[in-house]
């Protein structure tokens, strides 16, 4: 494995790589983004780029452009060394480890937007977070230029809008969305969660345990707004739980059920439930996506 902190040294290293085959006689690059302070989430990203890619780039990059002036860039847990060991240990041969300058030796002047998918939930909570995710994905994918990158679903959203971007601009990377991996105790693992103290991490348990009873309560009433309802009461059963959002929109299209069925969607069959909850001063997210017959729910929708 080698480290790399130039795009120039990237560029030079993967280019002598590309058309290689691995021991294994896999060929392509694969790529996982991500901000570092890594966990079992992005390892089993790793892994499975591992298994399908000849080649394997890691980048950690903390990008301030997708933090909002009050959120919590100074303070975001970062651990090259420990990162740098579970790297290894996922068999990447590449982890590309830019300066902020390195990026953006220069104030941005062209930046990515995605319109549509970004205005609701984190985009709602968050303004111009997903500009710069999509900037930055963007810088990453011309530098790496990977035949196929791995996301997690945690960040439903997240995908939705690189996936929306890759296919709007043409840009030729497969995206591959990965479950998300979560402790034993159900918490969708996050590197935020090292923010919660120990009351608090009991009381997020709420989220993870309520979203686990979302398809038995849709199923029983296929309202998508009982449904929300049954969700903000079961999160609040946690006094510390302050809820930012809980959302019922299809997926990938991210459209309440009424707007997706007056557009009839074919390729939205997933209701995704997503929310984001506060507890003391840590933000998590998570979500569940549950099938979602278009058709058959519309009669239930407008009754
Ligand atoms: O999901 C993340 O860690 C970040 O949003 C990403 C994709 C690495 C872009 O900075």
């Amino acid at each position: 494995m080698k480290a790399v902190r130039t795009i120039q040294e990237l560029r030079h290293e993967l280019a002598e790589r590309r058309t290689r085959r691995s021991e294994n006689g896999l060929a392509g690059v694969g790529f996982v983004p991500t901000m570092g302070y890594l966990h079992a989430g992005h390892a089993s990203l790793l892994k499975k780029a591992r298994e399908e890619c000849g080649t394997v780039v890691l980048s950690i990059f903390v990008n301030p452009l997708q933090f909002g002036p009050n959120e919590d860039f100074d303070r975001y847990p970062r651990d090259e060394e420990k990162d740098l060991r579970l790297a290894e240990e996922c068999g990447v041969d590449f982890v590309f480890l830019p300066s902020a300058q390195e990026m953006y030796p220069r104030p941005i002047r062209t930046t990515v937007a995605v319109s549509g998918l970004t205005e609701r939930l984190c985009g709602a909570s968050r303004p111009g977070h997903f500009d710069g995710v999509a900037t930055v994905v963007s810088k990453l994918l011309n530098v790496v230029q990977p035949d196929r990158a791995y996301f997690g679903m945690k960040d439903a959203q997240q995908v939705a809008v690189v996936q929306q971007m890759t296919s709007d601009l043409n840009m030729p990377t497969e995206i591959v969305p990965c479950p998300t991996l979560r402790d034993a105790d159900g918490l969708a693992l996050s590197s935020r969660n090292v923010y919660l103290s120990d009351e608090e991490r009991r009381q997020a348990l709420s989220l993870p345990g309520t979203l686990r009873q979302a398809e038995t309560w849709l199923a029983e009433n296929a309202d998508p707004s009982a449904l929300r309802d049954r969700i903000m009461e079961g999160i609040q059963r946690s006094p510390l739980a302050d809820i930012d959002y809980v959302e019922v929109l299809t997926y990938p299209s991210l459209l309440t059920p009424e707007e997706a069925m007056r557009q009839e969607l074919p390729g939205d069959d997933r209701l995704l439930v997503a929310c984001a909850v506060r507890y003391g001063k840590t933000r998590l997210i998570d979500n569940v996506l549950l099938p979602w017959n278009n058709e058959k729910k519309g009669a239930e929708v407008h009754a």
